[in-house]
Parts: C-alpha cells; sequence; structure tokens
C-alpha cells in the first residue's frame, strides 16, 4: 500500500493489518475476534473508527455512548465495521488548571491513536469545548476520512419561571450575589436547575460556537449542531453520519479536500453571525495550522465585520440553543447569510454548502432576525485590535460589550497573577473607580501556563454595589464563550513572552478605540525601555507535560498549537530520515 495520502487508494488502509497473510495476519485478527466478530468482517469491509470523548468527568460528553450506538447502527447498515475507542476527554467546568492546557495534548492524543490503528475512516464525538477542537486538529493532521458529530447542548434552564444559561447566567448571579441582590438560598436552587439534561453549555458559548464552526466548515452534517442532546434526532444524525463515513471511506473524501481557505472563510462569517464566542479564533487558527490553510488574525476582523449579527442568543442575547434549534438552526443563519459564504465549498454531506442550506427556513425571527433587520449590525461581532500594548493583536466581543466603553481612556490597576485580583476583588477599599482599566497578566498561553478563561475579571465589589456594571478589562487570558463584558481578551504576545502587557505599571494610562481597531499604552518608549531591562521571564515548570508545552506553544494569533504539531502528517508514523 501506498506511504501517502496523495496518491489513488487502490485498497482500504486496514488491509495491511487485516489481509496480511501468516503469523503477522493471524495476531491482527485473532485478538480482534475475541469479542465475537465474524472472520469475514475483516476482507473488504471499511473500518471506522468512532473516537468517543465520552466520561463522566467530563459532564457535557457524558451521554456519547448512546450517540455512538447510534453512529454504529448507520455504519453496519452501510457496510462498514465500526470500531469504538474512548480518547481523552476535557471537562470544561471540572478540570483544572484549565481543560486548553490539555486541548493540544488531546489533538495530540487522538491523531496518534487513528494514524496507529487499522482505521479507513473516523466518526468524531465531542461535545465540550476544547474536545471539538481537538478532534479536527487530530483528524486534520492524520487526513484520512472523517465526519465529527457533536453531542448536541442541554435544553434550556429552568430557574423560577425564566430560561437560564449555563455559564451567563453564573456569571450574572456571581454580581448579584456580591451586591446583595441574590441570597445563598436561590443561588443553592439555581444550581440545580440550570444545567437539567445531557449535553454541553446551552449559550452560544464555546461548545455551541464549536459546534456550528464544524458545520460551518462541512465537518459535520448540515442542521447538526443545534439539536439537543436529548432530542431523538440527535440520534438519527448519528445514524447518518454513520452511513456517510462509509461513503466518505468509497470515495477517499479527507479533511484536506473539506478544510480550505474558503471552508475557514465561511466558518469566520458565520461565527460573526451567531455572535459566536472569542474562543472560535484560537480554535480556528490552530486546524487551519494543521492543514496548511494560511489564517491569521487580522482575517477575522476583515471577514467577520462585514457580517450583522443575526442570532439572539446568550451572552450577546436573550436565547438559548433549544430555541436556536426550533428556529431553523444554522442552516437557517448559513441561508440568511448566503451572500457572504462560498456556496461552492464541498461539505461531508457530498452536497456543497449552497445545497445544503437552499432549502433551510426559519421559523422564529426574534431568535435568528433576518439579515436585513439584524440582531446587531454588522461590525458587532469579535474585533481584532493592534497597538502598542497588543503589537500581535486582540480581541473584544463587541456584541458582549458595553457600548459607551468602546472608546474609553483609563488609569491601569494592574495584577500579576489572576489569584491576586480574586484576593481583593470584594475588598471595600480596593482603590478603584468606573473609569479604572483592571489588567491582569501572567495567564496567556506560557504564563498560566494554559491560557485559562479569566479575562472576565468580576466588576470589584466596591463598584458592583453602587450599580456599575462593567468596565474595561485587559489580559493576555481567554473569557469564557458563556461570559459577557468590555474584555480585551487574548494580548499577544502575552506578558510571559515578553510583551508589552508585562511592563505596564499601576497608574499607567491605557487608550481603548474600537472604532479604530487601537490598545495603547500611554507611556513614551524610553520609560518602557526602562522597565524592559527589569524584567526577566518567569522560570517555566520543572517538568511533564506543562514544560513541553510552555516550551513549544505557539501565541494567541497563531492559535496556541504546539508548534512541533503544526501541519498535516498524513496516516504513516514519520520516521527519521537516514
Ligand atoms: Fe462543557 Fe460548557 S462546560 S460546554
Amino acid at each position: 500500500m501506498s506511504g501517502t495520502n496523495e496518491e489513488t487508494e487502490t485498497r482500504l488502509r486496514s488491509a495491511s493489518w487485516f489481509s496480511a497473510e501468516g503469523r503477522n495476519g493471524f495476531g491482527y485478527r485473532s485478538w480482534m475476534r475475541n469479542q465475537g466478530f465474524p472472520v469475514d468482517l475483516f476482507s473488504g469491509r471499511p473500518v471506522i473508527g468512532i473516537a468517543n470523548s465520552a466520561s463522566e468527568l467530563a459532564p457535557c460528553n457524558a451521554h456519547l455512548g448512546r450517540v455512538a450506538a447510534a453512529v454504529k447502527r448507520g455504519v453496519w447498515e452501510a457496510g462498514g465495521f465500526p470500531l469504538e475507542f474512548p480518547t481523552m476527554s476535557l471537562g470544561e467546568s471540572v478540570i483544572r488548571p484549565t481543560a486548553m492546557l490539555f486541548r493540544n495534548l488531546m489533538a495530540m492524543e487522538v491523531e496518534e491513536l487513528i494514524r496507529g490503528n487499522p482505521l479507513d475512516g473516523v466518526v468524531l464525538l465531542t461535545g465540550c469545548d476544547k474536545t471539538t477542537p481537538a478532534q479536527l486538529m487530530a483528524a486534520a493532521s492524520v487526513d484520512i476520512p472523517a465526519i465529527m458529530v457533536t453531542g448536541g447542548p442541554m435544553l434550556n434552564g429552568k430557574f423560577q419561571g425564566r430560561d437560564i444559561g449555563s455559564g451567563t447566567d453564573v456569571w450574572r448571579f456571581e454580581q448579584d450575589l456580591l451586591a446583595g441582590r441574590m441570597s445563598e438560598a436561590d443561588m443553592s436552587e439555581a444550581e440545580g436547575c440550570m444545567n437539567r439534561s445531557n449535553g454541553h453549555c446551552m449559550t452560544m458559548g464555546t461548545a455551541s460556537t464549536m459546534a456550528c464552526m464544524a458545520e460551518a466548515l462541512g465537518m459535520q452534517l448540515p442542521g447538526s449542531a443545534a439539536i439537543p442532546a436529548v432530542d431523538a434526532n440527535r440520534f438519527v444524525i448519528a445514524h447518518l453520519a454513520g452511513r456517510r463515513i462509509v461513503q466518505m471511506v468509497a470515495g477517499n473524501v479527507r479533511p484536506s479536500t473539506i478544510l480550505t481557505r474558503a471552508a475557514f472563510e465561511n466558518a469566520i462569517r458565520v461565527n460573526a453571525a451567531i455572535g459566536g464566542s472569542t474562543n472560535a479564533i484560537v480554535h480556528l487558527l490552530a486546524i487551519a495550522g494543521r492543514v496548511g490553510v494560511d489564517l491569521e488574525l487580522a482575517d477575522f476582523d476583515r471577514l467577520g465585520s462585514e457580517v450583522p449579527v443575526l442570532v439572539n442568543l446568550m451572552p450577546s442575547g436573550q436565547y438559548l440553543m433549544e430555541d436556536f434549534y426550533y428556529a431553523g438552526g444554522l442552516p437557517a443563519v448559513m441561508r440568511e447569510i448566503k451572500e457572504f459564504l462560498h456556496l461552492d465549498q464541498p461539505t461531508v454531506s457530498g452536497h456543497t454548502v449552497g445545497e445544503n442550506v437552499a432549502d433551510a427556513r426559519c421559523w422564529n425571527r426574534e431568535v435568528i432576525t433576518a439579515s436585513e433587520d439584524p440582531f446587531r449590525p454588522a461590525g458587532s461581532g469579535t474585533v481584532v485590535l493592534h497597538g502598542t500594548l497588543a503589537p500581535r493583536g486582540a480581541v473584544l466581543k463587541v456584541s458582549a460589550a458595553s457600548p459607551e466603553l468602546l472608546t474609553h481612556r483609563g488609569q491601569a490597576l494592574v495584577f500579576d497573577r489572576i489569584e491576586d485580583y480574586k484576593a481583593v476583588c470584594d475588598d471595600p477599599d480596593l482603590p478603584v473607580e468606573a473609569s479604572t482599566v483592571l489588567v491582569v497578566r501572567n495567564a496567556g498561553p506560557k504564563g498560566y501556563p494554559g491560557f485559562p478563561e479569566v479575562g472576565n475579571m468580576p466588576v470589584p465589589a466596591v463598584l458592583s454595589k453602587v450599580g456599575v456594571e462593567d468596565m474595561v478589562r485587559v489580559s493576555d487570558a481567554r473569557m469564557s464563550g458563556t461570559a459577557y463584558g468590555t474584555c480585551v481578551l487574548h494580548v499577544a504576545p502575552e506578558a510571559a513572552a515578553g510583551g508589552p502587557l508585562a511592563l505596564v505599571q499601576t497608574g499607567d494610562w491605557i487608550e481603548l478605540d474600537v472604532p479604530n481597531r487601537r490598545l495603547d499604552l500611554l507611556v513614551d518608549e524610553a520609560e518602557l525601555e526602562a522597565r524592559r531591562k527589569s524584567w526577566s521571564p518567569p522560570e517555566p515548570p520543572p517538568s511533564g507535560w506543562a514544560r513541553l508545552y510552555v516550551d513549544h506553544v505557539m501565541q494567541a494569533d497563531e492559535g496556541v498549537d504546539l508548534d512541533i504539531l503544526r501541519g498535516k502528517r498524513g496516516y504513516e508514523v514519520p520516521r527519521p530520515s537516514h
């Protein structure tokens, strides 16, 4: 069999295991047959891996066993041979210090499992925030036929007669508790009402955004992203994906066929239309890096700012993913913005983007607005800022920010670690005003390490109590896709990499100018140079994954992948050259 994916396949990749003769073939087949598989399954059937990230420690993915069972039905029906295998999983709400520290580790693990096993195609089962980009990165690097099935969002949270959104309302409750507007008893009751079914966060947070990105890229079947985890149609779409992957193997439809520059441009525009998470930027940059698509931070602003926000979902809006599904889901949005999309792009459905959405309908204009009467005008999505404080860029989600703060000049109050801020944010004597710019640093990829979601630091209690709900915050951290506020995020280079953020001092003036896409530190260069001379980088972790990560992780404007993992490596293990 050929060693490269570029050549035409004459027989299945799995045949080099299961059709082997002699002792090797005996070994490959015999141990598998201990599971009760008839011997004829090992000749001629495409072997379909089902990469299952189910875990009780990743509650958003805990139900994926049922999804896998539905996929298997489809694979069997289409003449394939499904083999399910567990992958690493990352529970955003559980794992410490932050799931993002392990996204690349999961991507690396899944990549090697696909490559190392006798698989002709793979179905990727994901849900929680980082699991979706990790598996897409893995599949892109191996580049055998792959289709994704995300696990779907939870049903709407219900609390005291109203809908509440996972994540988004937690931030609100936290502020209400701090300000004395909510009791501990109500907080406890809300805890049991928010996340009440299988599935991932049902706001347009990072998990929902990345499910939409997988669909917009063409890597999961149209209509998949919004189906609630417990809806029967979630299992129908999984069944159909199982059928489809067998056809994709026959047609040699690989991620590199789907994940073109045009596909990423579609995803960027869709992300703007759904008011998607800022995290989509780092994940899309990382996936693009795996297939060699030259995507830049500037593309997100240039392409995204042309598209109005159509979807009225928390955290930018009012509704939740269940409502989004009933309103028509992502196909209805993509049809609405079709003038901005590359409609001739191929997708895993076997049809183009244009064909997939041609008949999409919207059933609720409150949830999915029309492009001529959008929820928010073009330019309200995520913008990219540059300036003396962020020479390689920073991002801000306009739809989640306060309009009056988008042009702002204030004095910095600087914290070297998020823990330092948390220790004093309730202090009634904290020297802070509504105009203060809160700065938290050393929370970037190298600095934390792992790039945590702490960029939406809570408004200090002393301000919250007098009704201040938002203020400008600047950090090299990320922010949860469920969060909101005037938060400048992903400042690059990060402080721990020697970016200007490391040099800011309390009392310095900072200017945010979103209309002109600027973020500036108003300190003269001679003073900064003097401060730079006394700065030294933090000591890296001594050993283990965290050390490997810090030594190789790239900055936010490059997608935060490890430099050694960029690129497409194909399905043969790269060997040393002799
Ligand atoms: Fe898993 Fe929000 S915690 S998607």
